[in-house]
């Protein structure tokens, strides 16, 4: 598919950090990898809280829980803004079902990206304990409880974030049915070497 684009005027990207429709830039990878890492961290801690209950370990995981769950919605905010600026250079879903899939379910984990944390700080808000990122108060908790909030949270954030968890293994599963049933990789298009031009 990404092999077959052969326009090499719009390959070029207008500035060496933007997309290119033949690759992702390196700032769309560095955001894409990095909350790949943040959100393995978060996955890993809940998951062992579940499995372990709380020991001095999952402890040290749900200590940080808060604070790389801001810095994720911080990141997520980023990326959609900087996917906006850059969505008519990057490389092409192609058209027919499976395109639609793609685009919706790239759509899809968007959403869930801003709505998990988003619902955990509205929460934090609404039960008056607000938040602190790394020990920095960045969020004030509101002046009385406000149930609603609380209410939100508690009924889809655990919920919505395991939603995204398997849409995840959806995703990485559709990267490995590109690169070896179908044969038209799409790896590339976000990791190793970049190329300037179509080969
Ligand atoms: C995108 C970032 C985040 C992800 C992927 C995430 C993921 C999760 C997961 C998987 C659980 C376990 C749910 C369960 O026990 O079944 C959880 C629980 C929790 N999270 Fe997050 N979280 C994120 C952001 C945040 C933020 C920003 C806060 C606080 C402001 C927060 C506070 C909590 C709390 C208090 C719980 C325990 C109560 C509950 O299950 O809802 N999370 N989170
Ligand atoms: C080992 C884990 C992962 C692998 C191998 C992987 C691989 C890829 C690849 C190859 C693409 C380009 C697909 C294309 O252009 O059609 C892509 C795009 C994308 N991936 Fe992943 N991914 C992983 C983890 C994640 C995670 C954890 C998230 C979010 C929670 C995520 C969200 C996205 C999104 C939204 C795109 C569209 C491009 C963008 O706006 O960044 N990926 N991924």
């Amino acid at each position: 598919m990404a092999h077959s684009l052969r326009n090499t005027a719009s390959a070029r990207p207008s500035s060496s950090l933007g997309d290119t429709v033949l690759q992702y830039g390196p700032v769309t990878r560095l955001l894409h990898w990095s909350m790949a890492l943040l959100f393995a961290w978060q996955f890993l801690g809940m998951g062992l809280r579940l499995a372990l209950g709380r020991t001095p370990l999952v402890g040290f995981f749900v200590g940080t829980h808060a604070s790389v769950g801001s810095l994720l919605m911080a990141l997520a905010v980023l990326r959609a803004l900087w996917g906006l600026a850059n969505l008519k250079r990057r490389p092409p879903h192609g058209e027919g079902l499976v395109a639609l899939a793609a685009r919706l379910g790239h759509l899809g984990l968007y959403g869930l990206m801003l709505i998990v944390p988003v619902l955990a700080l509205l929460r934090a808000y609404g039960s008056g304990r607000g938040v602190a990122v790394f020990g920095l108060p960045v969020l004030p908790g509101a002046p009385e409880k406000v149930q609603w909030m609380i209410d939100a949270g508690n009924a889809a954030h655990g919920l919505l974030a395991w939603t995204l968890l398997a849409m995840v293994a959806g995703h990485v599963a559709m990267v490995v049915v590109h690169r070896h049933v179908w044969k038209d990789d799409v790896l590339h298009r976000m990791a190793g070497r970049r190329t300037a031009t179509a080969q």
